[in-house]
Formats: structure tokens, sequence, C-alpha cells
């Protein structure tokens, strides 16, 4: 497996050579989504979410524990109870997004609390099958949920009792052997050079000394443009990751509005806004901003994905960005205060009265 992610292609990403498939390539399906652990260094706790793969270079998973298919369970050793639930319930035909829709539910679990009906069925946003219709899939899933139809009920008790720390037990407990990062790393081979800095002065050094390095972030913009690194028409052999720069990972909420730095998911977005909302119950802006948010991509992108990124392929590429329009819409409503890195959203704002396609969505807005 080739460590450095030159191209968008299976040999580079972090899809392993197992049962996890690899499909589309592009974040579109689903097929060869994992479980990651790591550190968030936003909220300052150890969290679990579901990823691409196939977007993840094998580089971008230094410091996680990341969980496969085989991690959860097999028919030899012993079926976790998402596994044993979708078999039983009919939840697969030909297989192939098994893996897929069994990571799917197994992160949602293991993120912690007791998902809803609801949640549990949102949750298959990110992945497709072309067999089942889904009924039986989702039923599986609502079998571990607090509010489960009595159908699902029934499914449950018929497979037995869900033991949450199953694949602890399997594989032992990833997190215990992990540190929460604290020191900058890079990888070289065959050219190709990969810096994590931990401090905005360290990336800015690098970007000085290597003018043609990219940064990146969640490195999914790969998989809507089909090819990867293409600032250097395909040629960036220098990738600059911010997701571990401290100044970047900033989270600010204040009696005035909210502060979200350049190393931000798109669902760090979603969460603080929801939780703003919580707090803040006199004002209708957070939650339909996060609302808004929810409609980008889906959950497994969502969850890598950075806001900045979002905008710069906006300016740099005219990419048809949902993001923008939400931000947008809540810059002009509640004159929420957006923190962007290298004045992207100003640039951004300078160019939008000129696109009929934003003053479009503008207008849907109001
Ligand atoms: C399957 C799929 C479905 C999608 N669906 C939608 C959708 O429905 N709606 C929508 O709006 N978008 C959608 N997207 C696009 C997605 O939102 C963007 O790919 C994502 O937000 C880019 O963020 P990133 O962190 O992955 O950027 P990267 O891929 O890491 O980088 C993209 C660009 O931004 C620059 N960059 C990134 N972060 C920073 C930073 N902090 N400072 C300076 N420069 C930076 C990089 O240099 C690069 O030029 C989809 C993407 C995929 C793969
Ligand atoms: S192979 Fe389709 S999302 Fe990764
Ligand atoms: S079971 Fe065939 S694609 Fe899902």
């Amino acid at each position: 497996m080739n460590p450095i992610p030159d191209r968008c292609s299976s040999s580079s990403c972090a899809t392993p050579r197992l049962k996890t498939q690899p499909s589309c390539l592009q974040g579109g399906c689903g097929a060869c989504v994992v479980a990651i652990q790591e550190y968030d260094l936003a909220n300052k706790r150890w969290v679990y979410r579901s990823v691409n793969s196939c977007l993840k270079p094998l580089v971008a998973c230094h410091g996680l524990s990341v969980t496969t298919v085989e991690g959860v369970g097999s028919e030899r050793r012993c079926l976790h109870q998402v596994q044993k639930r979708i078999a039983e319930n009919h939840g697969m035909q030909c297989g192939f997004c098994t893996p897929g829709m069994v990571m799917n539910t197994y992160a949602l679990l293991k993120s912690g609390g007791k998902p809803t009906a609801e949640e549990s069925m949102k949750n298959y946003d990110g992945n497709i099958c072309r067999c089942t219709g889904y009924r039986n899939l989702v039923q599986a899933s609502e079998s571990f949920c607090s509010d489960a139809s009595p159908e699902a009920q029934q499914l449950a008790e018929k497979c037995g009792a869900h033991d949450a720390d199953l694949c602890d037990k399997l594989s032992g407990p990833e997190h215990a052997k992990m540190d929460v990062p604290r020191q900058s790393v890079s990888f070289f081979k065959e050219g190709f050079a990969w810096y994590a800095p931990m401090s905005l002065e360290e990336a800015l050094e690098i970007k000085k000394s290597k003018p043609r390095a990219m940064y990146i972030l969640g490195d999914t913009a790969k998989g809507i443009r089909q090819a990867a690194y293409e600032v250097a028409n395909g040629r960036a052999n220098d990738v600059i990751s911010l997701r571990n720069v401290t100044e970047l990972n900033v989270l600010e909420k204040t009696g005035t509005g909210l502060t979200f730095g350049g190393a931000l998911t798109i669902q760090h977005l979603v969460e603080a806004l929801e939780q703003y909302q919580e707090v803040h119950t006199q004002l209708q802006w957070p939650k339909a901003l996060a609302d808004g948010l929810k409609n980008v991509a889906q959950h497994h992108i969502r969850s890598e994905a950075g806001w900045a990124g979002n905008l710069l392929i906006t300016i740099q590429r005219g990419f048809p960005s949902d993001l923008f329009p939400c931000l947008l819409a809540g810059e002009e409503r509640c004159g929420t205060m957006i923190g962007a890195v290298h004045g992207s959203w100003q640039r951004l704002m300078r160019k939008s009265p000129s696109s009929p396609a934003t003053l479009g969505m503008r207008s849907a807005w109001h």
C-alpha cells in the first residue's frame, strides 16, 4: 500500500484490502466505510466516527485507531449484534454494501448515547444499497434505539442483548493505546511529502519554504474533483495537513456569537450551533443554520470536511456549494461572525453578487 496520496486511487487511500469494499472512490457510496477513533482537538475529547476510507490517505491515519468490519466480529470468533441483526433481518442480498452498512451503524453506537429511530434512519444518508430497499437494514439499526418500533424490538429480542463492549473484548480498547497529538509529524516517500504541523507558525513556515505545497484538511475535495491535489495540476508533491494546528482548532461560543477556526469540520459547526440553540432559546437562527448545514453531503463527509475547504473550492473552482448560501443567510439574518482563514469569506462576499445562482439561493432563504 502506498502511504503517500499522490492520486485518488485505491493504492494510496486507507481502504484496507480486507472485506471493506473500494467502489466509487469518491466518497459517494459508503461501501468503504470504516470507524475511526481520534482525539478531537476542538472539543478536547476522544470521539468515534465513520469515514469514507477511500478518501482518507493512509498517512492521515497517523495517531488514529481504525476499526474495519473484521475488527467488529466474524462468524468464526463471534458476530457483533449489528452484524447479527442485519443478517437475521435479511438486510443483505449481494453483500457488497454490507461491510460499510455494518460500520455505519457500529460507529453510530460507539459514538455514545442511545440513538433515536429517526437518527438511526438519517444515519443512512451516506450508504447506498442497490439490493435490499433499505427497510430491513433500517429496522436492524432501529432495534438498538430507545424508541424502536414493535417489529424492531422483536428483532432485538430474537437476536439477544447488545453487548456494547464486544469489540473491545475482541480486539482490546484501541484508545487505550493512543496518545493525544502533541507533536508535528511528517512523512516522505519517493518525492512526496506530507506534513502535519501542530502550530500555525510551523504551517506557514513550511508553506514559505515550499510555495507549491497544498493545504488540506479533510482532503475530501478530491472526491468531487476526481483528481487529487489539482492545485498543481495533480503534481502537488507537498501536502500540509491543517488537522492538528492548534490555532485553527478554535471553537468559541460567547453571548454574541460563535467563532470557528479553519480546521473545524462541517459537523463541528452543526453540533456547536445545536448546543448554542439549547442555551440561547430566544434565538431561531442557530437551529436553522444547523439544519441547513445538515444538507451538505452526508454524515461521513461532514465529519471529515472543513467549512473552510468548502468555501475555498467555491472561490477557486466555482463549486456550487450548499454551505455558502447557509452561511450567507446566517451572516445576513443574524449578523453571525464567521471567522474565515485567508480572508476567504470577504473574497466570496465580493464575488457573490455577480452570481445568479447565489442570488437565487439567497432569495430562497428569505
Ligand atoms: C461525496 C461528496 C459529496 C459532497 N456533497 C456536497 C454537498 O452536497 N454540498 C456541498 O456544499 N458540498 C459537498 N461536497 C463538498 C465538500 O463539502 C467539500 O469537499 C469539503 O467541504 C472540502 O473540505 P475539506 O476540508 O475536505 O477540503 P480539502 O479537500 O482538504 O481542501 C479543499 C481546498 O481547500 C483548501 N483548504 C482546506 N482547508 C483550508 C484552510 N483551513 N485554509 C486554507 N485553505 C484550505 C485546500 O488547499 C484545497 O484547495 C461533497 C463532497 C463529497 C466528496
Ligand atoms: S468507495 Fe464509495 S464511498 Fe468510498
Ligand atoms: S446488498 Fe447488494 S448492494 Fe446492498
